[in-house]
């Protein structure tokens, strides 16, 4: 309560004297200023606005969109909720950026003089800061021991006491009954977090990150604070370190490493898993690859869903199953998520002659390899390929049983085969998460599948959709190449090294694109025989 006085109460302040505000901003607007408007101008205003606003050029293609400074509110604090940030809150997080959303960190790229210009520099579009009411840190408790006791206490908490389920459901990945009706200050559809996802959390996946934020709350978001609940006696602040704990521990222990390659596990004595369910998948090893927005061709797409899949892989000499994990809080289409869908494409497809809504989409999933084994490193457009090299395609969707074996010749060129199909597709939605399982024989007839080689490095691209977040057709989330190495008998190490050395380390982002676009540009000068490394 004490927080939103102290809001109203600036609000009040600041009409009253408003002249006198006015001319006090000015006189601090000296050298340090200067500074910190020149480094703003060049490296924030093309996001944040010239103003401060937050609709600089680039922002309507984001969202979560760029802070509005002159609301002073500041999700990333170490103060209590509806309290305005320290300054060093405001430069940890220009230092350090916030991942899971655009706002880059700058702590490599400007200096120590930019960076703490740049804290006063944004203190000036809003009024709610004044030199005589310094903005004090709250004290935080020391982290107390995890152990399977807390961790089972802390999903208690989390589930039945502290109502975290409701938005974030019970597995965490942001499928609570609420969700599909969050909205920011800004009134802007804004998701539940993924808690399985910690190393995208704004202000950090530690449990002390954690802590911290259930204790300040991220202003302007829905997600509260929990300060009261612990003032009024409801939890302690040792349970609230429970829940800290439980949710760290929904994440892995290290945050994914970057993989190029997708191991297809031998399964030489025991049958292959048969189903998308079966206990022998928990065995297998999964790689994470990281999926951006499809922003080459139009119409583009910058807010995808799905930021990333788990792939597993295993095969017995004759078939080869792959399971592909990822979240997505529903099963596309649910009406309970119409209103986020039209809100989405409105905010994300602002031009005239955008596609409008289509209606109910649902979600979907392709798996793509090359039409046949490329020699060396050639691959086809990362984009379903082109004429002198098409792609063959598994392609899964939720509305309809079964899956399709398709190939393409350039993105909108699928064709699916009829008849003779040799896949077969398992999948389930549960808890937040879809999960997709299709099998194939290694071999098979028809001239148009690839066939696949055990022992060699076999390129995959994988392409996600979220009906409900408005994704159909070029809107969706896309993967660059990686590789699938069915394992051979004997131990394969001694193969997949050279092949690991001639591949080129992917980036996270926007950047797996961006590569991707230059990679093709770059083969597309280079002659076929040439491999492009
Ligand atoms: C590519 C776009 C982009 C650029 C460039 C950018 N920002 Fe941001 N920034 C964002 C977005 C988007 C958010 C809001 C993220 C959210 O709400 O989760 C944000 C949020 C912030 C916040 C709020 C932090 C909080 O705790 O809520 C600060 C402070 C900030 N940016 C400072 C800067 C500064 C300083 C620069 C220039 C050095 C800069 N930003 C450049 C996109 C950008
Ligand atoms: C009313 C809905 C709502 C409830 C209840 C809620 N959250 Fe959240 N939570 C959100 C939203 C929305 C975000 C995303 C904020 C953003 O993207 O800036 C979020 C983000 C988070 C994050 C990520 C923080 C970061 O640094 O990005 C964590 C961790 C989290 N919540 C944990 C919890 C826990 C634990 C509880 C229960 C004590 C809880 N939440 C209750 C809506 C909720």
């Amino acid at each position: 309560m004490m927080a939103v006085m102290t809001r109203w109460w600036a609000v009040a302040v600041w009409f009253a004297a408003a002249s006198a505000a006015l001319a006090s901003g000015s006189l601090s607007a000296q050298d340090g200023d200067a500074l910190g408007q020149v480094t703003y101008e060049r490296w924030c205003a093309g996001c944040h606005g010239l103003d401060g606003t937050g609709d600089g050029p680039g922002a309507g293609y984001m969202l979560p969109r760029p802070r509005d400074f002159t609301q002073a509110l500041y999700q990333i604090r170490t103060t209590a909720s509806g309290d305005l940030p320290t300054d060093d809150d405001i430069l940890a997080i220009i230092d350090r950026g916030m991942p899971g959303t655009t706002m880059p960190g700058w702590e490599a790229l400007l200096s120590n003089d930019e960076r703490e210009a740049l804290v006063q520099y944004l203190k000036t579009f809003s009024r709610f800061f004044s030199a005589d009411e310094i903005p004090q840190p709250l004290e935080f408790s020391r982290a107390t021991r995890s152990n399977a006791d807390v961790l089972a206490e802390g999903e208690r908490l989390f589930r039945e006491v502290a109502d975290c389920a409701a938005c974030h459901g019970d597995g965490g990945r942001g499928d609570g009954e609420s969700s599909p009706a969050l909205v920011d200050d800004g009134d802007f559809p804004i998701p539940a977090a993924d808690l399985t996802e910690n190393w995208l959390f704004n202000g950090g996946g530690e449990a002390e990150d954690i802590y911290r934020r259930l204790l300040t709350g991220l202003d302007g978001t829905p997600m509260p604070s929990l300060a009261d609940v612990i003032t009024a006696g409801v939890i302690t602040d040792e349970q609230l370190w429970a829940i800290a704990h439980y949710v760290r521990s929904l994440s892995p222990d290290n945050p994914p490493g970057i993989t190029e390659v997708v191991r297809g596990v031998l399964f030489e004595d025991a049958p292959l898993p048969s189903s998308v369910d079966d206990e022998a998948w928990d065995e297998i090893e999964g790689a994470y690859l990281p999926l951006a927005g499809q922003i080459i061709v139009m119409p583009r797409w910058f807010h995808p869903r799905v930021d990333g899949v788990w792939v597993q892989a295993a095969h017995d000499g004759e078939t080869v199953a792959v399971r592909v994990s990822w979240s997505d809080p529903n099963n596309s289409p649910d009406p309970e998520w119409a209103d986020w869908k039209s809100q989405v494409i409105a905010l994300m497809q602002p031009k005239e002659g955008d596609p409008p809504d289509e209606g109910p989409t649902p979600d979907q999933l392709v798996v793509q390899f090359p039409m046949q084994m490329p020699e060396g490193m050639e691959r086809p457009f990362f984009l379903r390929g082109d004429n002198r090299r098409p792609v063959y395609i598994w392609q899964w969707q939720s509305d309809r049983d079964g899956a399709l074996e398709g190939e393409a010749r350039g993105i909108g060129t699928e064709a699916f085969l009829s008849g003779g199909q040799d896949l077969t597709v398992d999948a389930s939605h549960a808890d937040g998460q879809w999960q997709v399982m299709f099998t194939r024989p290694l071999v098979t007839e028809d001239e148009n599948d690839l066939d696949f080689v055990i022992g060699e490095a076999i390129p995959m691209a994988l392409f996600a959709w979220d009906g409900d977040n408005g994704e159909s057709g070029t809107r969706g989330a896309v993967s660059s190449w990686y590789f699938l190495f069915l394992e051979e008998a004997t131990p394969a190490t001694v193969f997949v090294a050279p092949a690991l050395a001639m591949i080129l380390t992917a980036a996270l982002g926007f950047l797996v694109v961006g590569r991707a676009q230059k990679r093709e540009r770059q083969s597309g000068k280079i002659k076929s025989e040439t491999p492009n490394s």
